[in-house]
């Protein structure tokens, strides 16, 4: 006789996720104009910052809209991920005025003091690391991203104080 290929935690797992995936739709009355706060929701609690294809597809389902128009939004937002991501989205700009500035030494340092390469989530799921093209903030390049906040000059000391800085952020949070 075949086995299914899902273990009993994981479908532990798809089923808590799904009742807290439901909970949050339900929190938002079901509104098809909460879309926004409900996919931010889902990304939060999700552990890994994304928003899976089966939660959005639930998304869809319960709030009577194409599947189409919720990956319309989670495109469409730069703050929103559909592939897991670390708390932290470092992006470091790849454009020709930030390339000139060593932006390339810029991902190295930060490969360095982070133990991973760029495109990689570390273990503890705290950072990714990926390149983005222009910020719009070429005069202080090479420039990062995080967040909302963006940060330019960059060199050894100040990536050794951001990755210091964010992780001392999300320890006083725990
Ligand atoms: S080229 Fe990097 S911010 Fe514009």
């Amino acid at each position: 006789m075949g086995c299914s290929k899902v273990t009993k935690d994981q479908a532990v797992g798809i089923i808590k996720g799904y009742e807290q995936v439901v909970a949050i739709i339900n929190k938002y009355g079901k509104a098809k104009e909460q879309l926004l706060s409900i996919l931010l929701d889902i990304q939060a609690s999700s552990g890994k910052n994304y928003v899976a294809e089966e939660w959005a597809e639930v998304v869809a389902c319960q709030l009577d809209l194409p599947i189409t128009k919720v990956y319309d939004v989670l495109t469409f937002y730069a703050m929103f991920n559909i592939e897991p991501r670390g708390r932290y989205v470092i992006e470091i700009c790849k454009s020709t005025p930030c390339q000139v500035a060593k932006a390339d030494a810029v991902v190295a340092l930060f490969e360095e003091a982070l133990g991973i390469k760029l495109g990689e989530t570390t273990p503890d799921n705290l950072f990714t690391l990926m390149h983005t093209s222009c910020v719009g903030a070429c005069d202080i390049g090479p420039v990062a991203k995080i967040g909302d906040e963006v940060y330019g000059n960059l060199t050894a000391a100040k990536v050794a104080e951001l990755v210091r800085s964010y992780r001392g952020v999300s320890s006083c949070q725990k």
